[in-house]
Order: C-alpha cells, then structure tokens, then sequence
C-alpha cells in the first residue's frame, strides 16, 4: 500500500518508497487525520458537497477515459470510486496511512506529503484534490511542482479552505483568551496569485460558502475534531485542553442563527490546465 506498489504507476513515482519522513508539524496533522480517520466520512458533510461542486468542474472529453488521475490528499478514498467511474485509473494519496487504509475501494495507494511530491516531471494528467490543500506548508510551491509533474495539457481541480473559514468558532473561543485556535487560512486572492505565478490557466475560479449546522456549539465545536482538522498554529495555540469552565464559555459566546450553530467553511474552487507545448 505505500510503496506506490501498483506496477503501472511506478513510471510516475520517483522512489519507491513514497513513505517520506516529514517533520514534526506534518506528523501532528498526520496523526489528528489518522485519529479521526474511522469517523471522518460520517462528519464530512461540508467535503463532501465541496466534492460535488468540483467532480461537476471536470472537462469530459474522448480522451478522458484514457487519463490517470492522482487524487491528492484522498483521505479514506471517499471520492475515489466517483473518479474511477472517469478516469481510466485512479492514485490515492495522503500523508496518513490510517486515512488510506479505512477503505474498501480498490485502488493504488501512496502515504506520501503533498509538499514533497513523489511523482516525476511530466507524469501527471489530472490531480483531483478536495479539502485537502490548505494543509499544505507552502501552496506557492506546491503549486509549481503540481504544474511541473503535469504533463503539457495536464489538469487540476482544487479545492481549498480560505480566510474567513470557520469564523463563528473564532468569535466563540475569542471570549476566552487570545490564542489561536483555528488555522490561519491563505486569502483567496493568494491562492490566485500563486496559480498564476506556476504558470497555470485558470478555466474556472470560484468562492463558495458551505455550512455545516449542528443543534449545540458544543456540537459544533467538536466537528472540527470529528474531521481531524484542530488548529496547528503552535506558536499561538493555547496550551493544555479545556477546563468545563472554559468550555462553559466558549459555548456561550458561540454565535446562533436561529438557535442553530453554523460552521462555515470558505472554499476556493478551481479548474487549472498546464499549457499544452
Ligand atoms: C479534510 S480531508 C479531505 C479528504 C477527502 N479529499 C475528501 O474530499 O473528503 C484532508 C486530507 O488531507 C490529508 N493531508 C493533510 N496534509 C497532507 C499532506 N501534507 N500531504 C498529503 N495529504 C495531506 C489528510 O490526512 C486528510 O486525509
């Protein structure tokens, strides 16, 4: 399952050992996904929509049935049996083992980090990725070397989380302390600024917002952790968990709409092309 071990996939792989070391912040992240890896497919209503707006984006044409398709940051492969039915073949990858092995679906697997890619120059035709990118610890680079292992006429379709995500669980813990305890998102406009600089053309660029509600902000509270997706800013997180007390009034300050508690997500969804030579 690591090792990129399907044979007609090693032509794009550049080691085959695709397990790479990563540091420690990665192995954090990696954890909290493996952590949450058996709930995740029941909390990922958010994803999943996002999912659907984005297969929607794919560009269906004769030669699309004939396309490999590299699914990035594929967590337990929930959108992978809708790409198989696509794309002739389909990778999963993701930094955690646990995400790729709470799946049934049938299909090549890679535990490896988007931000060290494993694939060579001019291998890739498509790179699905959903949800999955606003863990990267540098989306500048990481897009250039997304254009760099996609062949000439290459596609990606992407989305990921932005600034102004997840707002209300911002106002909620600000009554308590200052630390931070959501991930600080990049601004659409540098997502846009970064697929321009690699060299992409922009098919289609959009911003939609998708909410989550839940009946209690504990309930809320706790999607985030259902999902894996806990602050990973170290240097202002708050250390230690919360006391009752603390969690008492975070969920008082929650923001209600309709005594609902709202989790948004902004999402930044995209359809890049690599030039054709
Ligand atoms: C919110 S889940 C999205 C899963 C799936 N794409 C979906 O649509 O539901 C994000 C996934 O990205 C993975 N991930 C986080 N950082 C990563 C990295 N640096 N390289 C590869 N995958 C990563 C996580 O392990 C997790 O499975």
């Amino acid at each position: 399952m690591i090792n990129a071990q399907a044979a007609n996939t090693n032509s794009r792989i550049k080691s085959p050992l695709a397990c790479l070391a990563v540091n420690s912040l990665k192995q954090v992240t990696q954890r909290r996904f493996s952590t949450a890896a058996n709930q995740y497919v029941t909390h990922a209503h958010v994803q999943k929509q996002a999912a659907i707006d984005l297969i929607k984006l794919i560009e269906l044409d004769a030669s699309t049935k004939h396309k490999h398709c590299v699914d990035l940051g594929a967590g337990p492969l929930v959108n992978t049996e809708e790409l198989q039915g696509i794309y002739k073949q389909v990778i999963a990858m993701d930094l955690s083992l646990t995400m790729l092995k709470n799946s049934a679906v049938t299909a090549p697997r890679i535990c490896a980090d988007m931000d060290n890619l494993p694939f060579q120059q001019n291998s890739i035709d498509v790179v699905f990725s959903n949800f999955a990118m606003q863990w990267s610890a540098n989306f500048e680079m990481l897009m250039h070397s997304l254009y760099s292992a996609l062949k000439p006429g290459g596609q990606a379709y992407i989305s990921t989380v932005v600034e102004g995500s997840l707002h209300e669980i911002k106002t909620a813990f600000a009554a308590l302390d200052s630390h931070s305890h959501i991930n600080n998102f990049l601004s659409s406009d540098n997502i846009n600024q970064s697929v321009k600089k690699a060299g992409f053309i922009v098919n289609n660029a959009a911003e939609v917002i998708y909410t989550d509600e839940f009946t209690s902000p504990l309930k809320a509270i706790s999607s985030i952790k259902a999902i894996g997706a806990t602050s990973q800013n170290k240097a202002t997180q708050r250390p230690g968990l919360l006391t009752k007390s603390a969690l008492q009034k975070v969920c008082a300050a929650y923001p209600l709409i309709n005594n609902q508690a709202h989790v948004s997500y902004h999402v930044v969804l995209l359809s890049l092309e690599k030039a054709k030579i």
